[in-house]
């Protein structure tokens, strides 16, 4: 649904889209932040793959995906022979959800509505980018990109139609991977993700 008071779609000029992002007042997750995290990669990339939201690496960078999640993406993507730099980088939220606790920012996932909000810069990206196949990693991803919040794990390896028509491969987030305590079940995940980017890579191809 439209937002109220908000026009149904962003449209600056083009090449503003990452000034207008670092610029963004709509949900008051700028406030802690310290800056937004725009996406990267080529303009005209076949795969966008979409994340949750920056992370504290990310945050303190300015770039996605560049701390531990990233890293074993980076890993993982380049064993399922998924090169990143092909690809349109984002996430769904562009600001960092966290709460102190002492010198620690500890991650807090984004409320639908901060989704919603939010959403509204990952619409003009793939307006942008026009991705032949949006990779959706995780349970935020994957609410922005088509609307459900039905869960993750039941979905992951299928394609669902996206928002804006698009086809949106579904699969886990590499946060998720890091998080299972168990070193069989991580494996297991590990392997049913990569998959899931070789499925993203044969269907670009
Ligand atoms: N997790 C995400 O979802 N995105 C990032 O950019 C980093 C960690």
């Amino acid at each position: 649904a439209q937002l109220a008071g908000c026009a149904s779609a962003w449209s600056g000029p083009e090449g503003a889209l990452p000034e207008a992002i670092a610029a963004c007042t709509r949900c008051p997750l700028h406030r802690a932040a310290t800056q937004a995290v725009v996406g990267e990669g080529p303009k005209d990339a076949d795969l966008m793959i979409v994340g949750e939201q920056p992370g504290d690496q990310e945050d303190l960078s300015g770039r996605p995906f560049i701390g531990p999640a990233g890293q074993l993406f980076n890993e993982l993507a380049a064993g399922a022979g998924l090169d990143r730099r092909n690809a349109y980088v984002t996430n769904a939220v562009k600001h960092f959800k966290f709460t102190p606790r002492g010198r620690r920012r500890i991650h807090q996932r984004p409320n639908s509505s901060e989704i919603e909000h939010c959403r509204w810069w990952l619409d003009a990206e793939l307006a942008e980018v026009k991705p032949k196949l949006v990779l959706a990693m995780g349970a935020t991803a994957v609410e922005s990109l088509t609307g459900s919040r039905a869960a993750v794990l039941s979905r992951r390896g299928k394609v669902e139609t996206g928002r804006g028509g698009e086809p949106v491969l579904i699969t886990l987030h590499p946060s998720y991977l890091l998080r299972l305590p168990d070193p069989q079940a991580r494996a297991d995940a590990s392997a049913a993700f990569q998959e899931d980017l070789r499925s993203a890579v044969r269907m670009i191809s």
